[in-house]
């Protein structure tokens, strides 16, 4: 048995590769799934809540209020943060410091890393777009500024342009 032992563990690991590759495939899976309704929701809220032209009443449509997946811990946070409670995971701090100062076209479209056995952290990049301009551009509106200025003291999301890295959204889940 010993002599073949070698063979086994030759031909066996790849197999366990494919194993751990597909596992990781059914997690990003999942997380796409759960970051497509997340950000669908999001939007949506965003859109109505800007066409009403009431941006002071949309103010709180940018919070995160969708139910979240089960099992799945889920959150926004940013290099520049307007809600103090969005700081960034441990976990996520390196790649929040690397893409705020990478070209857009750098960055990757998400990230899976392991944070534990069966534990997987995942994260998108999130851009800014003209409708995010409304409350985070150079040119906000003066009540809306005062009121943001008011319920986020310490805002620091202000100021984008249009396609900068505004920051990501990110999922803690078993798989
Ligand atoms: C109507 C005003 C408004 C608009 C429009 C808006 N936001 Fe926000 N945004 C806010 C407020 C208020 C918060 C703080 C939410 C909270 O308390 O969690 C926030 C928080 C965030 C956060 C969480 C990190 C942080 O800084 O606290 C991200 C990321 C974000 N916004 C991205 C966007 C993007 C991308 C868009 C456009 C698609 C957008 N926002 C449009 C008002 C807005």
């Amino acid at each position: 048995m010993i002599k073949f032992l070698p063979l086994f563990l030759f031909l066996s690991l790849p197999c366990l590769a494919a194993l751990e590759d597909e596992k990781e495939i059914k997690a990003i899976e999942k997380a796409h799934a759960a970051v497509d309704s997340v950000k669908k929701e999001f939007k949506q809220r965003l859109m109505e809540a800007v066409q009403t032209g009431d941006l002071e009443k949309a103010i709180p449509s940018c919070k995160i209020k969708v139910p979240k997946p089960k099992n799945m811990k889920v959150g926004r946070t940013s290099h520049r943060l307007r809600n103090p409670n969005n700081a960034p995971p441990e976990w996520t701090k390196a790649y929040l410091e690397k893409f705020s100062k990478a070209k857009a076209e750098d960055i990757p479209k998400y990230v899976i890393t392991p944070l534990g056995k069966n534990r997987y952290g995942y994260m998108q990049p999130i851009f800014v777009e003209p409708i995010c301009l409304n409350c985070h551009g150079r040119y906000v509106a003066k009540d809306v500024k005062a009121a943001i200025r008011k319920e986020y003291p310490k805002d620091m999301a202000i100021n984008f342009d249009v396609g900068d890295f505004r920051g990501l959204i990110w999922l803690e889940f078993e798989n």
